[in-house]
């Protein structure tokens, strides 16, 4: 799978992803979709992404015949992780997928697809589809994809805020304006894409889309919706299976 080279965020950046998104509520809509596809709790999964571990942590306390790996290119949040006999590391970028041999049943992208940004819109675009495309072959018979991203919905153009936010937050021109309006990743960019934007990506893959849940609106200033022609932001799951 063809990605065009990666912008990295720095460790200052990085830093502020030592936290752990998932809240009760987004817990509930990964069991139940776990409980229904893997009754035994017997999974092994690889959480790509997956940063300081919470998340893995969270899986194999509840799941205790799960075992998983988390793969995450940022060295200073692989260290975070706690010890755990049944979790592996793998400090690499989600470039190298094509490179782990083992299979997984469950492959979680919990917020990573949107850093996947290359030098233009379109190249990030891409690269999010590559990187669906390289875990596909990871999966086991009956695997899953299990992902968590935020939806960005345009006004009347649906995919205009993606666009906007992505040019803003890319420039390194502004990126000390854009740092100071809250954009962690200012002078590197992020990909958000609107709920249609991220299903017709998927729709581009062989997956086969499961189940999908949508999280609480967020409450988001007016000036979003003039400047960025923002609708709605929220959190959405998407729950795929590997083609059979
Ligand atoms: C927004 S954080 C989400 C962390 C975690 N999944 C969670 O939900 O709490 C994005 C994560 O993706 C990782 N990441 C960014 N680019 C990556 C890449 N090319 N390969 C692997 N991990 C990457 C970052 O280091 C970070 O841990």
């Amino acid at each position: 799978m063809q990605f065009s080279t990666l912008k990295t965020l720095d460790n200052s950046q990085l830093e502020t992803f030592n936290t752990e998104y998932i809240n009760d509520k987004r817990w509930e809509i990964i069991q139940e979709n776990i409980d229904r596809d893997f009754s035994n709790g017997k999974f092994r999964f690889l959480d790509i992404g997956g940063g300081n571990g919470l998340f893995a942590d969270k899986l194999l306390s509840n799941y205790p015949s799960s075992e998983g790996t988390v793969l995450d290119n940022s060295e200073l949040l692989i260290n975070k992780n706690k010890f755990n006999s049944k979790k592996a590391l793998i400090c690499d970028s989600v470039e190298s997928l094509s490179l782990l041999k083992e299979k997984y049943d469950i492959i979680f992208f919990n917020w990573l697809l949107h850093h996947l940004v290359g030098s233009s819109y379109a190249e990030s675009k891409s690269n999010i589809l590559s990187a669906l495309n390289s875990a596909i072959p990871l999966l086991s018979e009956h695997g899953r994809i299990s992902i968590y991203e935020n939806m960005y919905d345009g006004l009347i153009l649906d995919g205009l805020p993606s666009a906007l936010v992505y040019n803003l937050t890319s420039n390194s021109a502004i990126a000390g304006i854009t740092k100071k309006m809250g954009a962690n990743t200012a002078g590197v960019g992020v990909c958000f894409l609107s709920k249609n934007q991220w299903i017709s990506t998927l729709n581009k893959t062989d997956l086969e889309l499961i189940k999908y849940s949508d999280d609480d609106k967020w409450s988001i200033p007016v000036a979003w919706n003039v400047f960025l022609h923002i609708k709605s932001i929220r959190c959405g799951h998407f729950w795929l299976m590997k083609p059979i």
